[in-house]
């Protein structure tokens, strides 16, 4: 092999650099010359890629987002699309790449790996929904930055005895808001994956108050059926009767922004140095990702088509510590 691509797509995530910074020092360690393609899919359509020196990577390891850009490319979607950034890559004598993303990246992923072109995924996405990773790269950093915001939200709720909803990212995945929730000590969470029961979650608030509690806070998930605009719309409509109000704060993209922490810094370095360890070794089609405390590599066969599950035992554990 002498030379490689790499890549970053869909929903940028703290850590990305850390990631784009190991591939490139390790595959230039290898004695390749490693491409950086800007803005994922699309940049591999369009031609749209240089090599990369370890100067060039230098002083990135601490920046949040990704130096290669990032983007939705639907093109990527179709053979055509697809075909047009194998034809790419191969006039420059690229014989594999390595994409550093999340669900549909991968799953993009494995579609140009099944038309016969060598690569390896990174598992990264603040979503943490990711089949064949336990934790992936961003989300640590995303869960302290929501942490931040709750732990401020609660001093001035306790001042004024009132209720606060934060609403997290995820817009099909609860983790962002049940770890914020457990860790931030929220009276209550909704999420995607349960049916909540706005009424439940004002008997959850009005509880908290009779139980003695200076304030109380809902984090809730940008998916869940009852979102921040719902839930607030509820309250509001019903604010005689419970008799408190519900401010609202939507974190929104703050949380994507951040500087890396240790953790994610460590786990990119981590799992982008695998992926070129994987494919020195003549390894492909897999996804190199954290399991139970191992760097492992999982098929992209086994990884697309799935949303990794929420563990339904801690939604039991931020009630009972809720109280
Ligand atoms: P993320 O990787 O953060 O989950 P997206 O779901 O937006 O982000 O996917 C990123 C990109 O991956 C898409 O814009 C598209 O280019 C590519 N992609 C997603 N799904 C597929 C698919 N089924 N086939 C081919 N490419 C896909
Ligand atoms: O997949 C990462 C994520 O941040 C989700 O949590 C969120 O629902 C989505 O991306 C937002 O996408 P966009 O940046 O395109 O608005």
């Amino acid at each position: 092999m002498k030379r490689i691509a790499v890549l970053t797509s869909g929903g940028d995530a703290p850590g990305m650099n850390a990631a784009i910074r190991a591939v490139v020092r390790c595959g230039l360690e290898q004695g390749w010359e490693v491409f950086g393609v800007q803005h994922g899919y699309a940049g591999l359509i369009a031609d749209d890629m240089a090599p990369l020196s370890a100067r060039d990577v230098g002083g990135i390891i601490q920046l949040g987002g990704t130096m290669l850009g990032s983007a939705r490319c639907p093109e990527f979607k179709t053979e055509e699309g697809r075909r047009q950034a194998i034809s790419a890559l191969e006039q420059r004598g690229i014989e594999a790449a390595v994409v550093i993303g999340g669900n549909g990246s991968q799953t993009g992923n494995y579609a140009l790996s099944a038309m016969g072109f060598p690569t390896v995924g990174v598992a990264s996405t603040i979503d943490n929904d990711l089949y064949g990773s336990d934790i992936t790269i961003g989300v640590d950093t995303a869960l302290n930055i929501a942490l931040e915001a709750i732990d401020r939200l609660k001093v001035t709720a306790a001042s004024h005895h009132r209720a606060f909803l934060v609403e997290v990212m995820g817009r099909e995945c609860g983790y962002l808001a049940l770890m914020a929730g457990i860790a931030g000590g929220a009276e209550a969470v909704a999420l995607p994956e349960l049916e909540t029961d706005p009424e439940a979650v004002a008997t959850e608030m009005l509880a908290a108050y009779e139980r003695g509690k200076s304030h109380a806070l809902v984090v809730v998930a940008e998916g869940a059926k009852y979102n921040a605009e719902r839930l607030a719309a509820y309250f509001k409509e019903h604010r005689e009767r419970l008799g408190f109000d519900l401010r609202v704060t939507t974190l929104g993209h703050v949380q994507r922004g951040g500087a890396p922490g240790a953790f994610d810094r460590l786990l990119a370095s981590r799992l982008g140095a695998a992926a070129v360890e994987h494919l020195a070794a003549g390894e492909h089609g897999v996804l190199v990702g954290l399991n139970k405390e191992a760097i492992t590599a999982t098929p992209l066969a086994d990884v697309v088509g799935k949303q990794k599950p929420l563990d339904m035992k801690l939604i039991r554990l931020a009630n009972v510590l809720s109280r």
